[in-house]
């Protein structure tokens, strides 16, 4: 026994060397996976390089909004990060809406309660702005001088529900937060903007979409520019790979455990469900905000957990495919080919106001304006006729130029910043 004790000591230092490794790569991967927002796989972290010159952006607590019931799951209270304009830009606001996924049940959502996405407790102090929201000009020429904000999300209902569940003591005051949120940034200089820009990806995507009118209402009778972007925020009503709507019966359990309903746009929910009305599909044409659309056509977390979840997979068949592209036979092409048309479809009406802006490309990709490798104008980037996503979104928000880019069918767009 002491023999081998003896044996194994020598390699400690090698042992503690390696966890030292292992716990620096979680880290990283948990500072990529918040800028993602809503995916749940991170393989990549090609914005490791410019992170660092991007600088960090420290949190403020919402303290104040405790007292209008605007608290995060656990009852903590809400937060932002801002990075205050200069310049041309210290007019202009970008109020960007984090995401990060949703949760249905009492376990699930218990669960987040203990990470970043139910409770401030657990949020990062300081967090890296990149992409649409950097501050270089090089990475963003458009925005990089703009008051920058990034509301954090606590509430997994896409800042729309608002309710208060006994049984499990969960706060779900998204809708609280939202406006909470804003009244608070107009009241420290917003609401003097002459352009504003609300944004997010994923569960924030949603998000943005939600609120867009609402947003541009807190401005009303004002000489405001108010648009709305949404990253991979499109989210279908559609055939999962076994018939069913995984992502419907989803949707419906959290709109019914929020109490989402009375705070989705009313013209949706005149004439449809509330759990229809979760469903860009059904909000997109009566929004008359200008709203740009940025997606992947083949959006790797809707296939991932809502094409083909374990539920709807249970032999297996999507395991590889759904993971990595090049894995895919002809057939599982042919359903994602589908996937992509009624996603076009779902654009048609919503593509022919002029004010509207679209750029859905073929590629397999979840979130797209905050990673630089994606967001930048640089060769190599993802482009839709040789123009990239920041020159896309800038020319439609500036009115510099219309842009309703929607690429070819994969696999024909070899600009891709695939990540499956
Ligand atoms: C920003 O604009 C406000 C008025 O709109 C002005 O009071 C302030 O000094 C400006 N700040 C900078 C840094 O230019
Ligand atoms: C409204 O804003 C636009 C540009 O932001 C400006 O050109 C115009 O003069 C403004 N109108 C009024 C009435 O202030
Ligand atoms: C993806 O699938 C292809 C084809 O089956 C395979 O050659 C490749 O090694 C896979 N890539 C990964 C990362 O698993």
């Amino acid at each position: 026994m002491k023999a081998r004790i003896r044996a194994v000591r020598p390699w400690l230092p090698l042992a503690l060397l390696l966890l030292v490794l292992v716990l620096s790569c979680v880290a990283q991967a948990a500072v990529n996976e918040q800028a993602n927002g809503g995916g749940r796989r991170r393989r990549r972290s090609p914005r490791r390089s410019t992170a660092a010159a991007d600088g960090m952006v420290p949190i403020t607590l919402l303290k104040s909004a405790a007292e209008k019931g605007a608290v995060c799951m656990d009852g903590t209270p809400p937060a932002y990060h801002l990075d205050p304009g200069s310049g041309a830009g210290n007019n202009s606001w970008i109020v960007n809406l984090e995401g990060g996924g949703w949760c249905n049940n009492a376990r699930t959502c218990k669960f987040r309660t203990r990470t970043r996405h139910g409770s401030s407790d657990y949020m990062e102090r300081h967090i890296t702005f990149s992409g649409i929201m950097s501050a270089s000009p090089a990475s963003n020429p458009d925005f990089y001088s703009w008051n920058r904000v990034k509301i954090r999300y606590c509430d997994s209902a896409s800042f729309a529900g608002d309710n208060f569940d006994k049984g499990t003591g969960l706060y779900f005051r998204g809708q609280r937060i939202w406006d909470a949120a804003i009244q608070h940034l107009l009241s420290i200089g917003m609401a003097s903007a002459d352009q504003v820009l609300l944004t997010g990806c994923s569960a924030g995507g949603l998000a943005a979409i939600l609120h867009c009118d609402q947003f541009s209402a807190f401005f009303a009778g004002k000489n405001t520019t108010v648009k709305c972007l949404a990253d991979a925020g499109l989210f279908l009503d559609a055939l999962d790979v076994s018939g069913g709507r995984s992502l419907r019966s989803y949707y419906g359990e959290i709109v019914a455990m929020q109490e989402v309903a009375r705070n989705l746009p009313p013209s949706c929910t005149g004439h449809l469900d509330a759990t229809s009305c979760f469903f860009p599909q059904n909000v997109i044409d009566s929004i008359k905000t200008p709203i740009f659309l940025l997606n992947a056509a083949y959006d790797a977390w809707q296939i991932e957990e809502s094409l083909a979840p374990n539920r709807a997979d249970p032999s297996g068949a999507w395991r590889a495919c759904k993971y990595n592209r090049s894995a895919c036979d002809a057939s599982q092409i042919k359903f994602l080919q589908s996937f992509r048309d009624q996603m076009v479809a779902s654009v048609k009406a919503f593509s022919g106001s002029r004010s509207n802006g679209l750029f859905i490309n073929s590629c397999f990709a979840h979130c797209q304006s905050e990673l630089p490798a994606t967001w930048n104008d640089a060769p190599g980037s993802p482009a839709v006729q040789n123009k990239g996503i920041a020159k896309s979104v800038g020319d439609w928000y500036f009115g510099r130029a219309e842009v309703k880019a929607i690429d070819c069918p994969y696999p024909c767009d070899n600009t891709c910043r695939h990540i499956i």
